[in-house]
């Protein structure tokens, strides 16, 4: 966009650009995400001058009607919210939770223990905001940025397909960013604007937000810098879901008590940046082969929970998840009756068919796979209706 450049700020010339672009700020809209503090670190320009230009592109980002005034009556705030763009999950469940869906100028921080669906739920978003906006998306591409190498085009492919969707087009508009180390994750993030511009990117995935810097800064003496840290990575995140609106997903791994890395679970990880923009907190917590998603903290939402489930869909309704399991079954009871005329004469087909059942099921049997990577004790403390001892219901 022209008046986005950042020499359309009036005393904003050619040096000044340069030192400004030198340093990773490439448009008005940057300034604002940045901050003067961080402007005037980061060109070694005098704070007093980052200042007048940050307010400069703030004012001209206010008159272009981007963003929002610092004096705004109630109902401007309500027409505002009424613009913020709302992408479906896919369920029913999940959008009664959100009311309608994750929004955009916000940030949607999901956490729980390892296997609960995080990674799923960020896939499953990365093609839903795709839809048109009949069907509840945003016509939109996805900045996903994968800490933990767990990004599975694969996991996309089979959940647009799920959804009637072109997977090759949906594979195209997510961009990955893989980040190796937690300053290579901040970094992408705030090299990120003109890739959000030019894709039109209506969400942002942090899969996992905290991985990294919970590896590299280890020990009660480094959790303050690793919070500070955090903290900018996290306001960054949500400053740029409100200046770009588009929508935030950052995980989080946690242990069986969710309160550790966050400080108090009832407040916002990211802080407010101005008065509209929330952010939300989700916890998923494993039931079973089933999921629950509680609203733990939301300035409108009353704090509810509900069920879900994971599946080739991503995450999906609990009824469909139970409608599949049916067909699996009834796919499985027949399987014996068709192999019996074949192999009658060498095997008795009637012993064997409760042996296929279970083979038919085994896939959907999860968790199995990641748990070498967690503390025995988070383990032991996981409910009692952990994956491996549920019966598997009929
Ligand atoms: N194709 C699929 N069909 C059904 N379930 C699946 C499928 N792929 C993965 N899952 C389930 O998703 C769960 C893993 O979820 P996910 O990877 O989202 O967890 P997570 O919360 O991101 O965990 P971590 O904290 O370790 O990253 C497993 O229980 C697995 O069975
Ligand atoms: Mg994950």
């Amino acid at each position: 966009m022209e008046d986005l450049r950042l020499d359309s700020l009036e005393g904003v010339g050619p040096v000044t650009t340069r030192k400004l672009s030198d340093a990773g700020v490439h448009n008005v809209m940057d300034l604002i995400v940045r901050g003067p503090v961080e402007i005037a670190e980061i060109t070694g320009m005098e704070k007093d001058t980052a200042e007048k230009i940050v307010n400069k592109a703030r004012q001209h980002l206010v008159d272009g009607g981007l963003i929002a005034k610092h004096f705004v009556s109630a109902s401007e705030i309500y027409k505002h919210r009424q613009s913020i763009g709302k992408i479906t999950t896919g369920t029913n469940c999940l959008d009664t939770l959100f009311d309608g869906g994750i929004e955009t100028q916000a940030l949607t921080e999901v956490y729980g223990e390892f296997g609960c669906g995080k990674t799923q739920f960020a896939h499953t978003m990365s093609v839903m905001v795709q839809k048109t906006k009949e069907e509840g998306g945003l016509e939109g591409s996805v900045l996903y940025i994968d800490t933990e190498n767990t990004f599975r085009p694969e996991r996309i492919v089979s959940i647009a397909k799920a959804h009637d969707m072109d997977p090759e087009k949906v594979l195209d508009n997510i961009i990955v960013a893989r980040a190796y180390n937690s300053a290579h994750q901040v970094l992408i993030l705030e090299e990120a604007g003109p890739i959000i511009e030019e894709n039109n990117v209506k969400l942002i995935v942090a899969d996992s937000a905290v991985g990294l810097f919970r590896a590299e800064y280890l020990g009660r003496g480094t959790l303050s810098v690793r919070q500070q840290k955090l903290n900018h990575f996290v306001h960054l995140l949500s400053r740029i879901a409100e200046t770009y609106n588009c929508a935030a997903i950052a995980t989080n791994q946690v242990m069986a008590s969710p309160d550790v890395f966050f400080g108090d679970p009832t407040r916002p990880i990211g802080g407010n940046v101005v008065a509209h923009t929330s952010t939300y907190r989700i916890y998923f917590k494993k039931s079973g082969k089933k999921r629950i998603a509680r609203m733990v903290d939301s300035p409108h939402h009353p704090e509810e929970e509900v069920i879900f489930a994971l599946g080739e869909a991503g995450v999906i309704d609990p009824e469909d998840a139970e409608k599949k399991t049916k067909k699996t079954t009834k796919k499985a009871a027949k399987a014996p009756e068709v192999d019996a005329t074949a192999k009658a004469p060498e095997v008795d087909a009637t012993a064997k068919a409760p042996e296929v059942d279970a083979t038919a099921k085994a896939p959907e049997v999860d968790a199995t796979a990641k748990a070498p990577e967690v503390d025995a004790f988070v383990e032991s403390t996981i409910d009692n209706e952990s994956e491996d001892s549920e019966p598997i219901e009929e």
